[in-house]
């Protein structure tokens, strides 16, 4: 089932979304879904409050960006109650985007390396640390976990260029080739 995606201005996405435990009903459809809403939407990540549930999952599928970036290749990863460990490493800018902001992008900066402890699909525990395009993906992501959007870490200027952009959105003024949810 491909899941309709929750818009910016909706209140979930502001929400700091909730640890689960691997007794949570429907666990493992719940991640297949959220996969196939990824590849129907063309996403490479999608977090659980995307989907208006305030809990703490993450899906990612990098192949998408794999030919520009061969490190994506294979990089296929759940990651349930994440916690940030440490971010290092020099700051770079990266061109975001995100499925609940359609039709933006902008360049974001932040640390390069991350070190992550989470669960996976099995509710095996890790900890990992990532670099590159991966550790962004997963920044991102986290932020949607923590009720942050890639939009509140753009220059102050950029912030209030795009504001009247954004405000459209939350209200509808938007194309997307997926099914949405917008703030009542
Ligand atoms: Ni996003």
């Amino acid at each position: 089932m491909i899941y309709p995606v929750t818009i910016i201005g909706h209140p979930i996405l502001r929400k700091k979304a909730e640890e689960i435990d691997k007794d949570y009903p429907e666990l493992e459809k719940i991640i297949a879904n959220m996969f196939e809403t990824i590849y129907s939407s063309d996403g490479v990540g999608l977090a659980a409050p995307q989907i208006n549930k305030s809990i703490r999952i993450i899906v990612i599928d990098g192949e998408p960006m794999a030919e520009d970036d061969p490190d994506l290749t294979g990089f296929k990863k759940v990651f349930i109650n994440p916690k940030m460990i440490e971010e290092t490493g020099e700051e770079k800018l990266f061109n975001e985007g995100c499925l609940s902001i359609p039709g933006i992008r902008e360049d974001v900066n932040r640390p390069s390396k991350i070190k992550l402890h989470y669960f996976d699909e099995d509710f095996v525990e890790h900890e990992e640390e990532f670099d590159g395009t991966k550790a962004r993906i997963i920044q991102h992501e986290y932020d949607h976990l923590e009720g942050v959007l890639f939009t509140d870490r753009i220059s102050p200027l950029r912030k209030k260029i795009l504001k009247s952009k954004l405000m459209g959105i939350s209200k509808g003024k938007f194309k997307a080739t997926y099914r949405t949810i917008l703030a009542k």
